[in-house]
Order: C-alpha cells, then structure tokens, then sequence
C-alpha cells in the first residue's frame, strides 16, 4: 500500500474520530462502544456462514473479517480497539498489519470472545442483541439509539479522498475480472467457468465478495439478481450479464458489463451500444445540487428514446415514459450509494434525518438524495426483457414490437453500471 493511501487513511481516521466526538458532546455520552458482531454457525451445525463485520466498525478500523472485537471511543482518550484475536491450534491467528492506521488505536489483542466492562452513559453500535452479557448495564447503555445511528449512517454517505481512493482501486481490481469474463465468454465457458475466471484474474476468493457475481448467460441476463452459476455452457450464446464487484479494505467495487454473443440478434448489439451511451449521458449530468431522483427520471426519458428509436415501441418518448412501459423494461432504480456496504446506507434520508422514501412509481430507488461533493453512487441503466413484467401489457394497447420483443427475449437484457464520485466540479468516474 503507498505512503498516500496511509496518510490518506489516517487523517480520514483523525476526521470521522472529530465528527464522533462532536456527536458524544451533542448526545451527552461518555463513549460509543462500536461492536464488529460475529457470526451464528448453521443450525445444528459446527459451521458458520461468511462474515461481514459491521459498517461501522469498518469505517473507522479496516478489518472487515474482525468478529467478537470492539472499538471504544471516549472524548479524548485514544480509541481503544479490543481485537478478538484467538490463538489455537485448528486457525492461523490473526496478526496486525505493519500499518501506519495500528498507532491510532490503544489495541489489546483478546484471546476469549469478551465483552469489555463498561460505565457512564455508552452508546452501543452494532449487532449487540446475541451477546450473552451486555457491555453496560441499562439504563446507562443505549444500544442503536436511532437518532445516533442515522446520524453515524449520515457520516458515513460523504467519503474522506482515503475512502475514495479505497473505491478506485476496487474498481481497478474489478475490471480485470470483468475481462476475464468477457475473454471467457468470447472462448465459450459456462457461468461457473466465467465466474472463476472472474475470481481468478480478481484476485479474491468467493466469500470475499462484496455481494454475490451476478453472471447471467442468455435469458439469465433477464434475472435482476440471478443467483447461479450454470455449469454448462448453453447451445446458444446470445448474451452475458456480469454484475460483480470486488472489496478493497472493506470498500465495495459494483460493475456491470453486457456482452453479445455470436448468436444474438442484431438489434441487440445496437442496444447494449444505445445503453452505454445512456450511461454516459446520466454520468456528465452529476454534480452537486443535481437531484438523484432526477438522474433516475432522465434514465427513463432516456430509455424510452432508446426504445422509440430502436423500433421497440411504436409512439411517443412521452407516452413510452407516462404510460409506464419504461418501467416495465427497467424495473430497478438508477443505482444506490456505494461504500462499505454495496447498497450503502442513509439513501432514504434527508441530511436532516427525516425519511425521503422513494417515489411510490418507483419503489425500487434506493437513493433520493441531492448529490453533494463526496457521495459515491452508481449509474447503471438497464433494459431487460423480462416475460413477467412484459407479458401484461401483450394485452393492452401499449404499441409495442412484440416481434422484436420475442426476438430480443433469449437475450434477457442489460445493465451497464459505473461507479461514480461527486466532486466540487462535477464528477470522477472511478471504473476505469
Ligand atoms: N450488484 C447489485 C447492484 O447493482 O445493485
Ligand atoms: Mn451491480
Ligand atoms: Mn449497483
């Protein structure tokens, strides 16, 4: 990691370590006690599923695999980082890395999953609820106080230039998996064959994913989350659909690309070029004060000419948009903050607090929010031919192609999503 990245990472440290403190002051707390969780083995079973340490452990101490560790944060004392660090003989135990970021904290390495002992008035953030003690007795500990929490969410929505860079280089490392997928596609491999290449030339193992490689060959492109990896390699390549990102220090990459394959159709070609280009349209409309919303209502006046110009539907840009068709040919929003977490938090909240639901004609929008300097967000259109949203409306008078639908459909759709920072100026693509 360079010299930049450790300072970087320290003065975002030294920053969120001032906002928390001005929140103790504001809520009259002594600490706030972050707890990274841990996870619950299978049922019956001596086996755990992955694990995800908390959001907002991460933010502050970059170790999303820690379980059963706790930050404390009191106004002025150096934070103190209780790391679950077991020493037997079945694991290799945990080690500190040789990084600047270690001297920020007070660390104790704890061999016993412990819960510290705590007094005064304690916030507790985090999955506390199956610890079998609690760090605080109440009244004196508040757990996932609502107002503290939307208030560490708000933080967490504008990223330091450390976090910033953490999402460029997980981009970076994305995009070499991204082709691999395509190079794999190209010499005919099935959806698990893809997905390994895509691990592979990503350099991560599957459960170190962010969320699950979304690899969709043919009709499987149509499943917004399409969660299997086929192991044949089907008769017909008309399409692949890879939505998969990869983590770097805890921050998310989100890619979508879309490729034809040497059985498709024509027009669908046209599209996935049409669609690239409405990414970089809605992309050169950011900056701040622009509303969310409205990229997301521009994705759809967008489609629709998209779909008008490619003979899809037969009438107006406006009636295409107003009479809903859009919406069935792309169901999900313009994309969501991006961060720690994939879906990251506060989308639906104002800075305030207060809750901005999304619009009820577009449930799916998990963003509402003016963009501001230091937001992350994803772009990613898509047009999909999906039979259950399109088959009701072969009833109705909507002038749609259905000749051209039928031809399209083997194809299952596409997304084309970036991963886009706000700036001052406007904009900072961060997939390269
Ligand atoms: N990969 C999930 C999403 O794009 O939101
Ligand atoms: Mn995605
Ligand atoms: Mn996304």
């Amino acid at each position: 990691m360079s010299e930049t990245l450790h300072r970087l990472q320290q003065a975002h440290i030294h920053q969120l370590l001032g906002a928390y403190r001005t929140l103790m002051q504001q809520h009259g707390l002594d600490a706030i006690a972050l707890y990274s969780g841990h996870a619950l083995p299978h049922y019956g079973d001596d086996q755990y599923p992955e694990f995800q340490a908390a959001g907002h452990f991460v933010h502050l101490v970059p170790l999303s695999e820690a379980q059963h560790s706790w930050l404390i944060i009191t106004p002025a004392e150096r934070p103190r980082l209780m790391l679950y660090a077991p020493t037997d003989f079945w694991h290799l135990s945990p080690e500190l890395p040789d990084e600047p970021w270690v001297s920020e904290f007070n660390i104790e390495l704890v061999n016993e999953a412990a819960t510290p002992s705590l007094s005064g008035r304690i916030a507790l953030i985090g999955d506390v609820e199956g610890l079998q003690e609690s760090p605080v007795a109440p009244p004196h500990g508040d757990a996932n106080s609502p107002t503290l929490v939307g208030a560490l969410d708000e933080l967490r929505m504008y990223k330091s230039a450390y976090e910033i860079s953490c999402l460029r280089e997980a981009n970076r490392l994305a995009k070499a998996g991204h082709e691999a997928a395509q190079a794999a596609f190209a010499g005919a491999s099935s959806e698990l064959d893809i997905q390994l290449a895509y691990l592979g030339a990503s350099r991560q193992r599957e459960s170190h994913v962010p969320y699950d490689n979304i690899i969709g060959l043919n009709q499987h492109a149509g499943v917004l989350h399409y969660q299997h990896y086929d192991i044949h390699t089907p008769g017909e390549r008309h399409s692949l659909l890879v939505d998969a990102g990869r983590r770097f220090r805890g921050y998310c990459a989100d890619i979508t690309r879309t490729w034809a394959g040497p059985d498709a159709p024509a027009p669908f070609s046209e599209l996935i070029d049409a669609m690239h280009a409405l990414k970089d349209h809605l992309i050169d409309d950011m900056a701040p004060g622009v509303d969310y919303l409205d990229l997301h209502l521009a994705m759809h006046r967008r489609l629709g000419a998209i779909l008008v110009e490619h003979d899809l539907y037969h009438g107006t840009v406006d009636a295409c948009v107003e009479s809903g068709v859009t919406r069935a040919f792309c169901p999900h929003g313009v994309g969501h903050s991006l961060g720690i977490q994939v879906h990251d938090v506060a989308g639906l909240k104002a800075p305030d607090g207060t809750p901005a639901p999304a619009p009820a004609d577009h449930p799916a929008l998990r963003l509402t929010r003016k963009l501001t300097p230091g937001m992350v967000v994803t772009i990613e259109p898509g047009l999909y031919f999906i039979p259950m949203l399109l088959d009701p409306l072969r009833d109705t008078d909507a002038p749609i192609n259905w000749a051209l639908v039928d031809q399209l459909m083997p194809c299952g759709g596409i997304r084309i999503e970036d991963n886009v920072a706000v700036t001052e100026q406007g904009f900072d693509n961060l997939t390269p």
